[in-house]
Parts: structure tokens; C-alpha cells; sequence
């Protein structure tokens, strides 16, 4: 049984990635969707109006992710974080963000198989995707390490004024901007610091991909715009008029995330060297 589990895999990961080089091909050959336009119709956020923010209450469930936390608060996703599909994780993941359909198979897919259920009738609350290990890791920039808190389910703010105060860049309108390797330098500081403050700190080039994959979306769904970022970092809500800041008409493919991904990974590698 492990080993069929293990051949449906392959040929399962095998048709993403050529579905995801298929998208990727196409953005290039498509136009693209007009700034204003990105979220479907029909879809929460539409129109750049997304439904009320309420912050989370007591009893809710929340994860290590700021940006699902923010479908829970808005109410695209149920307020209380609880009894999720992982077939709608995926749909309202496509629609806010504008990530490709390959990608919003993939991550939830890998989510219900890390917590031993079904991707097409399990179901999950937000705070079970914390899994320590699983794609939750030490040295996040917007969370305290698993081994020091109780709950990775609330931003901590020293962590992220720290993560927004390395911003270099400026828009043309000059409001500040992250960068590639502010990013990396973030980065780069918080693994030794993390190194230096948790006994039980691990770290593993898988998470290390993972944790430049996660905060990469600053740069690529945010488009590294810090008036953005603090509101979605802080209090996990959308900034007012917030829409994708990717408008290929596909969605942000793993394809393309790459080339955002290994720059900022690899100037990790380089800074810490330095440091
Ligand atoms: C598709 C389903 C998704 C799942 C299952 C998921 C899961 C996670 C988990 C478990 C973490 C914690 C990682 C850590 O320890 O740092 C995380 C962090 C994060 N994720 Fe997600 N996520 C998803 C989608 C997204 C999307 C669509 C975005 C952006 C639009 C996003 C952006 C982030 C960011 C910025 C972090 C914080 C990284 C940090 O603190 O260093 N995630 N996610």
C-alpha cells in the first residue's frame, strides 16, 4: 500500500508541474488582466471590496499563515477557522490571491496529506496546518519559534516591525517597497538569531525553501508594497482597495515563482556567510 501511495504521488506531482509549465506558457502568451479587474466576479474582493474585517475572537481557530488568517477574518473563509474543506482552501486561495490553479492544488494537496486525510473529502481547522515541521518552521519572520509560544496562530508585531523596517526599495510614487534582498537579509538575520535564542532550533533546506516560498508572496502578491504588508502582517486584513499584485491571467505558476523564490533564497546563504 505505502509503495502505490508513493507511485500515485510521483505521477501526481509530475502532472502539477507540467499543468504548471502548461499555465506558465500560457501567461506568456495571453494578455494580461487589467489592474482593477484581477479578482473574478462573483468572488470576494471583487471590485477591490472585501467583506468586513472582524478580528479573530476567543475559541477561533488561526495557523502560522497571515494570509489565510486574513480569508478567516474577512469571512472568505468561515470566521471561525474551523471544519475547512480542503477543495475550498484551494478556490478561495485562486480567486483572492491570483495563484495559478496548480499551485492552489499543491499546497492544500500537501496539507491533507501531512494531516493523513483525503484532499477531496477532508476536511481541517486553520490551527492543524501549524503542524510542526510540516510546512510550518523555525526562523519565520512574522512568528515566534513553535518551542518558545503556545500558539503560532497571532503575528508577533516586534517581528514584524522588524521584518518591515529592513525595507530599502521606493514606489514611483515613493512609499517604501521590500525588495529581493531585503528579504534575504530578514531572512538571513532571523535564522541566526533563531539559531542563538531556541535550543530545539531546526533547520533543513526544505524549510529553508518553504520559509523563502511563504515570504516571497510579499514580493510577487504584494508586490513587496509595505502600505500593504503592515495592515495584512499586523492585524492578518486586507488593506482598503487591496487587490493581487500579479496580473498574468493564469495566476502567479510555481513556474515563475522560482525566479522570486531562489534569488531570495540564495542571497540568504550569501548574507549569513557575512554575518
Ligand atoms: C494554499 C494554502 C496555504 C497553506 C496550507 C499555507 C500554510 C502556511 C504555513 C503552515 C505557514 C507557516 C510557515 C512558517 O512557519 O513560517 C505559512 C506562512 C506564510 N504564508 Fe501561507 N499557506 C497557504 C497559502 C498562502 C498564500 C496564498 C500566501 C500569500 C498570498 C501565503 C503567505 C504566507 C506568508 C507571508 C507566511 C509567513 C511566513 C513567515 O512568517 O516567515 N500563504 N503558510
Amino acid at each position: 500500500m505505502g509503495i502505490l501511495n508513493k507511485i500515485a504521488g510521483f505521477f501526481i506531482n509530475a502532472f502539477i508541474f507540467a499543468w504548471d509549465f502548461g499555465l506558465f506558457i500560457l501567461n506568456i502568451l495571453t494578455p494580461s488582466l487589467k489592474p482593477g479587474h484581477v479578482v473574478p466576479a462573483h468572488a470576494a474582493g471583487h471590485n477591490l471590496t472585501w467583506p468586513e474585517y472582524v478580528a479573530p475572537k476567543e475559541g477561533d481557530s488561526r495557523s502560522a499563515c497571515p494570509m489565510l488568517n486574513a480569508l478567516a477574518n474577512h469571512g472568505i473563509l468561515p470566521r471561525d477557522g474551523k471544519n475547512i474543506s480542503f477543495k475550498e482552501l484551494n478556490t478561495k486561495v485562486r480567486q483572492t490571491f491570483n495563484f495559478a490553479p496548480s499551485f492552489c492544488f499543491f499546497v492544500p494537496k500537501f496539507s491533507a496529506d501531512f494531516l493523513n486525510r483525503s484532499y477531496w473529502t477532508g476536511r481541517f481547522d486553520l490551527a492543524e496546518l501549524s503542524l510542526h515541521n510540516a510546512i510550518e518552521h523555525d526562523a519565520s519572520l512574522t512568528r515566534q519559534d513553535a518551542a518558545l509560544v503556545p500558539d503560532q496562530g497571532k503575528p508577533d508585531p516586534g517581528l514584524v516591525e522588524d521584518l518591515l523596517k529592513e525595507a530599502t526599495g521606493k514606489t514611483s510614487d515613493g512609499s517604501p517597497l521590500l525588495t529581493i534582498p531585503d528579504l534575504s537579509r530578514a531572512l538571513s538575520k532571523r535564522r541566526i538569531d533563531a539559531r542563538r535564542t531556541n535550543k530545539a532550533y531546526t533547520e533543513s533546506l526544505f524549510h529553508n525553501i518553504f520559509g523563502s516560498s511563504n515570504s516571497s508572496t510579499m514580493l510577487t502578491i504584494f508586490g513587496g508594497r509595505i502600505t500593504d504588508l503592515t495592515p495584512m502582517l499586523m492585524e492578518e486584513r486586507f488593506a482598503e482597495n487591496w487587490e493581487p499584485r500579479v496580473l498574468s491571467r493564469f495566476g502567479l505558476t510555481m513556474a515563475k515563482f522560482n525566479g522570486t523564490v531562489l534569488p531570495v533564497e540564495f542571497g540568504v546563504k550569501k548574507n549569513a556567510s557575512k554575518n
